[in-house]
Formats: C-alpha cells, sequence, structure tokens
C-alpha cells in the first residue's frame, strides 16, 4: 500500500500532488490556441441550447456553481445549478433547447443519475464530465466529457475537483465561440491562462508550509468560516467542505456579501475567518469583508494573489496563491484549503483517507 501512495503517507496527499499533471492531462490536448477554441470530441452541437442546467453532489457541485460563471461570463448563456437530489424531485422546466450537464467523479451517483434521467425525460440534451471510464452515467447521457484525473482513493475529492474545474472552463469556451460571445482575441487569451494552469498549482503546491502554520494555529478551533464572492463564492463552500469531511471541524461557508445578514452573529476571538481574497473586480468589497470580521475580533486567514501587500494589512495570516485570469482563481484558490483540511486532520489524527460516516461514492439514495 505504501507503494501505491508513492511515498506519501496518504492517498490525500498524494492526489493533492497530481494536481499539476491531472490538469495537463484534463487541457493539455484539447487547447488550440491558433484556432482559438478547443477540440473536446463531443457529437452535440454548441449552438442548439438556449439554457443549461447543471447537476451534481458534493464536491462536483461545487465545480457545478463555478462552471455557472465561467458559462455566463464566456458563453452568455443562462445557466441553473442544483444538488442533484434537489432537481430529481423539482420540477424543473426543460425542453429541447436544454443541456443538462451531470458532473460526477464516480459516474456512479444514484441522484446525479436520477437527476439526468429527470431532464433527459424533459427532452433535454445531456453531457456528463466525468472521471470513470464506463461508468453509469456515461452510459445515459448523449454524450461524455471525460476529465482524465485518474483513480482518486482519498474519500475527500481533491484532483478531481480541480480538472472538473478545467472541464468546466473547456465547456465555457467551446459554447462561447460557437454562440460568437467570446471574441477570437478573448479566447486566446483564455486559452493562454488555461494553459499555464498546471504550472501555476505547481507554485501554489509550495505554499504548503505557510498552510500548515495556519493548521497548527487554528487545529482547536471549534468552527471556522470561510467567506468568497462571485466565482469564489463555490471555492469557500468546498473550503468549507474539505475542512468538515476530514477534520470533523464545523464549517459553514458564506457568499461574502451576505455575511452581514446572519453570520456575522458569530464572529469572535475564536472564530478563524478564511476569506478569498484574490485579485478580481470586487476585490475592494472583500477587503470591506475582512475589515467587518476584524473589527468584531475574527481572525482571518486571506488566501490572496502573490504580490498583493495591501493584504497584510488586514489579514493575520495570508495564503499567497498565483496570479491568474480572475475566472481560474478558484482553481489555485483551492490548493490551499485542500492542504488546510488535510494539515488539519493530520494534527487531530483524524483517519484522512477514510473519514467517519462517508463513502467515495453513494450509488443508493
Ligand atoms: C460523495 C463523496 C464526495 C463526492 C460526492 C459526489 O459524497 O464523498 O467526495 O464529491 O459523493 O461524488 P461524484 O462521484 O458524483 O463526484
Amino acid at each position: 500500500e505504501a507503494s501505491e501512495k508513492g511515498g506519501y503517507p496518504h492517498y490525500m496527499l498524494k492526489e493533492i500532488y497530481e494536481q499539476p499533471w491531472v490538469l495537463e492531462n484534463t487541457l493539455g490536448g484539447r487547447l488550440r490556441e491558433e484556432e482559438a477554441g478547443v477540440e473536446l470530441g463531443l457529437r452535440l452541437d454548441p449552438a442548439a441550447f438556449d439554457k443549461v442546467h447543471i447537476v451534481a453532489c458534493g464536491t462536483a457541485y461545487y465545480a457545478g456553481w463555478v462552471g455557472k460563471y465561467l458559462l455566463e461570463a464566456l458563453a452568455r448563456i443562462p445557466v441553473e445549478v442544483d444538488v442533484a437530489s434537489e432537481y430529481r424531485y423539482r420540477n424543473p422546466v426543460v425542453d429541447g433547447k436544454t443541456l443538462a450537464i451531470a458532473i460526477s467523479q464516480s459516474g456512479e451517483t444514484i441522484d446525479t443519475l436520477e437527476a439526468v434521467r429527470q431532464a433527459k425525460r424533459g427532452g433535454a440534451s445531456t453531457l456528463g464530465v466525468i472521471n470513470a471510464k464506463g461508468s453509469s452515467i456515461t452510459r445515459e447521457t448523449d454524450d461524455t466529457l471525460y476529465i482524465h484525473a485518474g483513480p482518486e482513493i482519498g474519500v475527500a475529492s481533491t484532483k478531481a475537483y480541480t480538472a472538473m474545474l478545467g472541464a468546466m472552463a473547456l465547456i465555457a469556451v467551446w459554447m462561447g465561440r460557437a454562440r460568437g460571445t467570446l471574441s477570437q482575441a478573448e479566447a486566446r487569451s483564455f486559452l493562454a491562462e488555461l494553459r499555464k494552469l498546471p504550472r501555476l498549482v505547481e507554485r501554489a503546491l509550495e505554499m504548503r508550509p505557510a498552510v500548515a502554520h495556519v493548521a497548527e494555529k487554528y487545529h482547536q478551533a471549534v468552527d471556522y468560516l470561510f467567506l468568497g464572492r462571485h466565482i469564489q463564492a463555490p471555492t469557500a463552500y468546498e473550503g468549507a467542505l474539505k475542512l468538515k469531511e476530514i477534520s470533523y471541524i464545523h464549517a459553514e461557508a458564506y457568499p461574502a456579501g451576505e455575511m452581514k445578514h446572519g453570520p456575522i452573529a458569530l464572529i469572535d476571538e475564536r472564530l478563524p475567518v478564511v476569506v478569498l481574497a484574490t485579485e478580481s473586480p470586487l476585490y475592494e468589497k472583500t477587503v470591506s469583508n475582512i475589515q467587518e470580521v476584524r473589527a468584531r475580533g475574527g481572525r482571518v486567514i486571506a488566501v490572496a494573489t502573490e504580490g498583493d501587500q495591501e493584504i497584510r494589512k488586514f489579514a493575520q495570516d495570508v495564503l499567497y496563491v498565483p496570479k491568474t485570469s480572475p475566472l481560474l482563481a478558484p482553481v489555485v484558490s483551492a490548493v490551499p484549503l485542500q492542504l488546510l483540511a488535510y494539515e488539519t486532520a493530520v494534527l487531530l489524527g483524524r483517519d484522512v483517507d477514510q473519514p467517519r460516516n462517508l463513502a467515495k461514492s453513494v450509488t443508493v439514495e
């Protein structure tokens, strides 16, 4: 087993470190800079739809939520994202011009599979964004975009998540080019950022000592709060999910702008607050949120863009990630949050790869 872990103490850590080459697998062969597009080998016509429904569970759901921002930004198409167990029991308005995208690492999650069936009953076309080859969902969707993350053993998903984000970016370019909402020049500059992602994730991994320091400082905390805005809101939710899954520390996530409507009441000097404060048009607003937390005694751990010295004035701890397009910041920002959950769980002596009560794939309702 030790050799299967490639010298790492846990599968989860190994999988976290595999992310640079996984992203290379997801993206590398599909980017077509010369043609200002992507080659996904899909049969579906990306210009045939007027709305997108994304369905998924757990970590894959947060990848879907990021996907919504990507699709809105690059393809200007209305997108709804649902947890599959809700979608399958509501009465979604679906027709022949709906593309339903199911995101799943295992391709076996029963709620996601049933959500696909629900969309098909309404006449939607279906696309799976899947890791496991030949899995149940791939057999029921019209088309599959494999994320090529390789087998993921750790119950808490890491490399499949960032690969799903890469895949959603590809789908957004594919639709954006077909719909004429993404110009050649815009596409080329976005593709250049995608091309750089594996190297940027490698750099993000180098921040592990700083993350370990934060974990050490706060591993006795009873609660954690994660805040982020816009495309980094789902990152906050995924960070909180990772932490609760493997450390069993209660963690709550909120869109930062919504903090004033409730979670602000929780803030005191015992509450570590992780704030996604990477470069974005909403950066100043996020800094205001940090100041509100600080004014109430909260401890701020900011995830910020390399080179941002200003943020040190506001946050007690800063975890730096490499600069990329704001639309791709969720990919590099996932890394320190995965490491924070990992280091915290190890300090608390938890079973990192097999957390209690959780299953890698949930095939029964
Ligand atoms: C379980 C796993 C999660 C995963 C979710 C969805 O809850 O513990 O890590 O995100 O299922 O799984 P899927 O295979 O559909 O991505």
